[in-house]
């Protein structure tokens, strides 16, 4: 069974960005893996200081000086066998949390560490406002995946106008995805 860390962010567990991390979640383990959500706006996430001389310790060891939840979400994502990242869509782009995280994130495993490496995620972006800003979200969602050599199997676009077609297919997608795990994915990129 393959195990997939769903990495959710709003400060809303009742909002479409919630709704979305349910619909995948439950595609996941409808594709039989074993699916676990965080929601990264209750965890303890301090923002980069750029220490040291700007390029931080961080470089090198592969770490954070930081003690905060920081270390334990990479360490599970870099466990995980499959990765979704669900972000509600501010200004759009990605919540403050998301950013504050991956630029951390980025910072630790680009380039020593590469504990992140051709992991294949599945990104989702949620904008429940006026439904603009998905697709420059889900872009610079995708750009920073690259700086850590993760792949993007899908990007898929929710707002409030489209979420009775996009909820059901969220989760086939989430089932797809799991399936994919196990069988291997078929794409060159
Ligand atoms: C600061 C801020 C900026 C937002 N920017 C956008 C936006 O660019 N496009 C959009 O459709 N919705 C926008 N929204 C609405 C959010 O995408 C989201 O739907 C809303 O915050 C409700 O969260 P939920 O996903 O938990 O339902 C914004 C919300 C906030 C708080």
């Amino acid at each position: 069974m393959k195990n997939v860390i769903v990495l959710w962010s709003s400060p809303n567990t009742d909002g479409l960005t919630a709704a979305a991390k349910d619909a995948v979640t439950a595609g996941l383990r409808a594709g039989n893996a074993d699916a676990r959500a965080v929601q990264l706006n209750r965890l303890h996430m301090e923002h980069c200081r750029a220490c040291g001389d700007g390029w931080g310790s961080c470089r090198t060891k592969g770490r954070c000086i930081l003690e905060d939840d920081f270390q334990s979400l990479y360490d599970d994502l870099a466990g995980a066998d499959g990765i979704v990242f669900i972000t509600a869509v501010y200004f759009h782009d990605l919540t403050e949390s998301f950013k504050a995280f991956l630029d951390r994130l980025r910072r630790c495993d680009a380039f020593t560490a590469r504990r992140l490496t051709d992991k294949r995620c599945l990104l989702v972006a949620c904008a429940g406002g006026t439904g603009q800003g998905t697709s420059e979200c889900l872009a610079r969602l995708e750009y920073t995946m690259k700086h850590m050599n993760m792949r993007a199997y899908d990007r898929l676009p929710v707002n409030r106008f489209n979420r009775e077609y996009m909820l059901p297919a969220l989760e086939e997608a989430g089932k797809a995805y799991a399936q994919r795990l196990e069988t291997g994915f078929d794409m060159y990129y």
